[in-house]
């Protein structure tokens, strides 16, 4: 039940005092008045034509004249007075008597109120809940009251060990019924963050243009002051009182930080000094990515999150044929590597064609983490500034992977064999996904690795350790699993061999060469030693097969298509997806075939053709694991019955793909019967309806293909993960031919 509905079925509170009837204090005072989540509200404040206005405004109820009589009776008490008022007001409430009244405020440095709190009241107050709303705006004062100032806001409660929970609930609660984001943080904590991410900004824009006002006394400096100066001096427009205030309140906090920065900037200052142009790259670059992060959580606030966090359904809407020539993004797993090993190598590696899917990106910031500068990606162009087989340096804290498999099982190898702790984690789905199918062989190569509950995320890797080569039989296909080995391999005493029991991608066997790695491969067996290195070098990612698999079944299955896919990555070891579409009936030709940087790529043209359905030969299910969710919309297209076998892998990917895949092509009509290894289709008419990806990139845009063959509209929910790996596909898509939208969020 939402705070405002809540608070309309019985009152949270019977009086509440607002004590301070600026814009904060008046928005509290209003927004929950008007929520009529107190019975009344009663304001009070030093100056009389401040609660003249407040009543006329309907900000409160009525005001008393005194600070006594305003809190007779009261059960909570805000207190939104100046931060450094509060400790006159603190005595002045010690001296009363209140009862069981809850007292909270809104000032913006913690540790100070608490202290004052403690004094004047001989100890804190265990019906105190000190609070922070991060809310504000250009105008001040009671007339400047809007109760949905807090709307989206973050509020910081700070709770000591001794409040009182119930008080705590209560506070929240209000909060929550301006409709707030409560978050409640320790009182040092808060102070950091606010020193940090508030205090200190507000500090240089005040202390730069005084600084440079003073120095050009006529202010003859700012005709010449553009858009830059405007943006990053805009604070020092803001209130001086309260930000004199500010600074007394949270000393310490804002010195500790501000001591940090200092020891930063001299460091820029000498990186100038010296000509040290890869340490200005270096700071700048990942500024940069960083403030790009952050306008992501501020555009959240606003959009991304209700697709995160919410739901993100795609609307399919049936038929539509393809036409044209398209150029899907670069390939995934080409594009991770590049980043590893551009990483690792000496000199600079420019990439080009690199897929800025989120999963890239997670790679790309972990090695920024790490220490490596990492320029881009722009319009798909990368620099990485490699930093050799022993320069990467210890993360400041947990890499995060988000949905992205192969960036935490290839690092695992990485980052066993580094000298420094490292700690992995990942998004919903990537930590539920096994990780001991790397941890079990590294282990027995001497790392010292700890996961999760059953083998899962997050992974605990301890550095310093020394690995020794070994050979290793894999009991399942997996690239992953050999690409790891392989890189622990590069630092590991003696050789280290993979063979697997099934030919799997050899993207990182072919770069490491490209890099003038020596990689010996025999058979089904790969062996790497160490005491070699890396060198920067070119490399052009193709378009990824992965994601032009999409298009080659909507052409095959829509009447009338015929499509040119671009510059396609046809490595031998992922071209699993033409050979089934070409047994089941599919008019697929390979065209100007090439190769580009040790990788062959060719322009694929897909013609529609009648499918029929086929036994899939086992051989080729590790040549096509990533694309059996859209080859399952084909058999759904097709003719007959197709059966998959030996295929369990797909279970555990971003998502059960067999029982996903299955449980929706069943909602939309079609005989579907997984198997634990595989499944059987009986080729059908698909219907119109509502299927789940499960936050699964390629069930999300698999079943957007299979509206050009259903009856109806296709709803698809949960399919934020697209951006994971085709960042662009709706866009893409609606220019071949298909009718597939995102759905406004409410
Ligand atoms: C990948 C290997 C495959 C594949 C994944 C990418 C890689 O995973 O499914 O999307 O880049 O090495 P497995 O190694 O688990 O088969």
């Amino acid at each position: 039940m939402s705070g405002a509905r809540e608070a309309m079925a019985a009152p949270l509170v019977g009086r509440l005092v607002v004590v301070g009837l600026g814009l904060i204090g008046g928005s509290f005072a209003k927004g929950l008045r008007e929520a009529k989540a107190c019975r009344e509200v009663v304001g009070f404040d030093l100056n009389p034509r401040s609660r003249e206005l407040a009543v006329e405004l309907g900000v409160v109820d009525r005001c008393a004249e005194s600070l006594e009589e305003a809190c007779r009776g009261a059960e909570v008490v805000q207190m939104a007075v100046p931060i450094l008022a509060m400790e006159r007001l603190l005595e002045q409430l010690a001296g009363l008597d209140l009862g069981d009244a809850i007292l909270t405020d809104v000032g913006s440095a913690k540790g100070s109120v608490v202290r004052r709190a403690a004094a004047a009241f001989g100890r804190m107050p265990d019906r105190f809940v000190p609070g922070h709303p991060i809310a504000g705006s250009e105008q001040s004062g009671v007339t400047a009251a809007d109760g949905s100032l807090f709307r989206r806001h973050k509020v910081i409660l700070t709770p000591l060990a001794e409040t009182d929970p119930d008080a705590l609930e209560l506070v929240h609660r209000l909060w929550a019924t301006l409709d707030a984001h409560v978050e409640h943080m320790d009182v040092v904590r808060h102070d950091e963050v606010l020193a940090a991410t508030s205090h200190l900004p507000h500090l240089l824009a005040f202390g730069l243009v005084d600084s440079l006002a003073r120095r050009h006394e006529n202010l003859e400096i700012f005709r010449y002051a553009a858009g830059g100066f405007r943006d990053f001096t805009r604070i020092a427009g803001s209130d001086p009182v309260m930000w004199h205030d500010i600074f007394l309140a949270n000393r310490e906090a804002v010195l500790h930080t501000l001591d940090d920065f200092r020891a930063d900037l001299d460091e820029l200052r000498a990186a100038i000094d010296q000509q040290d142009g890869r340490k200005l790259l270096g700071v700048f670059t990942r500024a940069q990515a960083a403030r790009e992060h952050f306008s992501k959580i501020l555009a959240r606030r606003a959009y991304v999150d209700v697709m995160h966090s919410k739901d993100l359904i795609f609307i399919a809407q049936p038929g539509g044929h393809l036409k044209g020539r398209l150029r899907v993004p670069g390939d995934k797993s080409i594009s991770h590597r590049s980043i590893m090993l551009g990483s690792l190598a000496e000199g600079t590696t420019e990439v080009e064609g690199f897929l800025e899917g989120e999963d890239a990106l997670a790679t790309i910031q972990a090695f920024r983490d790490m220490g490596v500068v990492i320029e881009g990606p722009q319009q798909g162009n990368v620099t990485v500034h490699g930093v050799g087989l022993h320069g990467l340096k210890a993360p400041a804290g947990p890499l995060y992977m988000g949905n992205s498999g192969t960036s935490m099982r290839l690092l695992s190898g990485l980052l066993a064999a580094q000298s420094f702790d490292t700690e992995l984690s990942g998004d919903a789905s990537l930590s539920k996904r096994p990780m001991n199918r790397v941890a079990k062989p590294l282990r027995e190569m001497g790392a010292v690795i700890e996961t999760g509950a059953d083998g899962r995320p997050p992974l605990r890797i301890k550095g310093g350790q020394r690995l020794s080569g070994m050979h290793y039989d894999m009991p399942m296909a997996s690239a992953q699993v050999k690409s790891c080995l392989l890189l622990a391999g590069l630092y590991a005493q003696g050789e280290t061999s993979v063979t697997e029991p099934a030919p799997t991608r050899d993207h990182t066997e072919r770069m490491l060469r490209g890099f003038g790695y020596p990689v010996k491969v025999d058979g089904s067996t790969v062996t790497v030693e160490p005491g070699h290195k890396l060198t920067g070098t070119r490399i052009e990612v193709p378009a990824d097969i992965s994601s032009a698999a999409f298009f080659m079944v909507a052409a095959s299955i829509a009447e009338a298509s015929d499509i040119v896919l671009e510059h396609v990555g046809i490595n031998p070891t992922r071209t699993g997806v033409i050979d089934i579409l070409k047994l089941m009936g599919a008019d697929i030709s390979l065209e100007n075939q090439r190769e580009v940087g040790g990788e062959p790529v060719a322009d694929i043209r897909v013609r529609s053709a009648q499918l029929k359905g086929i036994d899939i030969p086992e051989a080729l299910v590790p040549l096509a694991i990533d694309e059996f969710p859209v080859l399952f919309v084909a058999a759904a297209c097709a003719h007959g019955r197709t059966t998959l076998r030996g295929a369990e892998e797909l279970r555990v990917k971003e998502s059960d793909r067999i029982q996903v895949m299955a449980d929706g092509l069943t909602t939309l009509g079609i005989k579907a019967e997984p198997t634990p290894d595989g499944i059987v289709i009986e080729g059908g008419r698909l219907g119109a309806g509502e299927v789940w990806a499960h936050g699964d990139h390629r069930i999300a845009m698999s079943f957007s293909v299979a509206a050009l063959r259903s009856a109806g509209v296709i709803r698809i929910h949960d399919c934020a993960n697209v951006a994971t790996s085709f960042p662009n596909f709706l866009a893409l898509a609606q220019r071949a031919g298909m009718q597939v939208r995102m759905e406004e969020p409410s």
